[in-house]
């Protein structure tokens, strides 16, 4: 449904940011590009969403293809009509505003009867958003704001989902809502695209992972082999061999004893 063919990201001409990566989204799929702080997962939604010419930013090499046609360079908007939402990192509410007046500008590219049938849609499937309907989004949780910012993103009725970092910062407990939702999306067809620093969440999710390291692909998988690979169990899900948590002490000589060898 979406491909990505060896794009590059440059942001004001200068700064390559993502070097030439190749990712595929099959339709009712659940894909996750995992990845530390600075290795180019954003840029890689930002290029696909377009948003990245809003921060001096173009698709300098390859092609990105949506539903079979070309969207690489299109604008955001035309993106977003096709069925292609994007949640940006860091829970963008409009916190002046309530719940229910933020859910509408989600719906903007329909009319007013269709967007109150999908806002019913929205509250029947996050309830949680239909008790909080009247409240001001900027003094919800950070939780309840990852939620209205994916109800938003359904109000344009979507295809396609891509969410950048929907547990960064969450407590436990809110993890595990925001990510029962997404199951229960992908559960309903919605085909997703999720970006985490959280990889053992999101390998619960996702059908189908990428790591990212320095702007390129570094591994890819099925989120079965990749939960159970040993650079992935030790580098990001912190765990040895036997399945122990790795203590900063090991991690620490295992760095020692890897610049030696190096
Ligand atoms: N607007 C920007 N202008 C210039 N460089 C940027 C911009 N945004 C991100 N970068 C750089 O691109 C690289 C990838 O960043 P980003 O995509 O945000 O990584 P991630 O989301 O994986 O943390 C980083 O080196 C970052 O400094
Ligand atoms: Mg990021």
């Amino acid at each position: 449904m979406l491909e990505l063919n060896n794009i590059e990201v440059l942001y004001s001409d200068v700064i390559l940011a993502v070097k030439g990566i190749t990712v595929q989204v099959p339709a009712g799929s659940c894909v996750t590009l995992l990845g530390a702080n600075g290795a180019g997962k954003s840029t890689t939604l930002k290029a696909i969403s377009n948003l990245v010419r809003t921060e001096d930013g173009r698709v300098s090499a390859g092609t990105i293809s949506f539903g079979g046609q070309d969207i690489t360079g299109a604008d955001p908007v035309a993106v977003v009509r096709q069925g292609l939402i994007h949640v940006m990192e860091g829970r963008k509410v409009l916190r002046h505003m309530t719940v229910e007046q933020n859910l509408i500008v989600g719906s903007h590219l329909s009319d007013g009867q269709e967007a109150k049938r999908m806002l019913d849609e929205v509250y029947t499937r996050i309830p949680r958003l239909a008790a909080l309907n009247r409240r001001t989004a900027g003094y919800l949780s950070g939780g309840e704001q990852q939620l209205l910012v994916i109800g938003r993103a359904l109000m344009a009725k979507p295809k396609l989902v891509m969410i950048d970092e929907p547990s960064l910062g969450l407590a436990p407990l809110m993890v595990e809502e925001v990510y029962q939702l997404l199951t229960e999306l992908k559960a309903s067809g919605l085909t997703l695209l999720i970006v985490e620093q959280n990889t053992r969440v999101a390998l619960e999710l996702a059908d189908y992972g990428y790591v990212m390291e320095n702007g390129r692909i570094v591994l890819e998988g099925a989120a079965e082999n990749l939960k159970n690979n040993e650079d992935v169990r030790e580098f990001y899900l912190g765990l040895t061999v036997e399945g122990e948590r790795k203590s900063f002490r090991d991690m620490k000589h295992y760095r020692r004893r890897k610049r030696w060898l190096g």
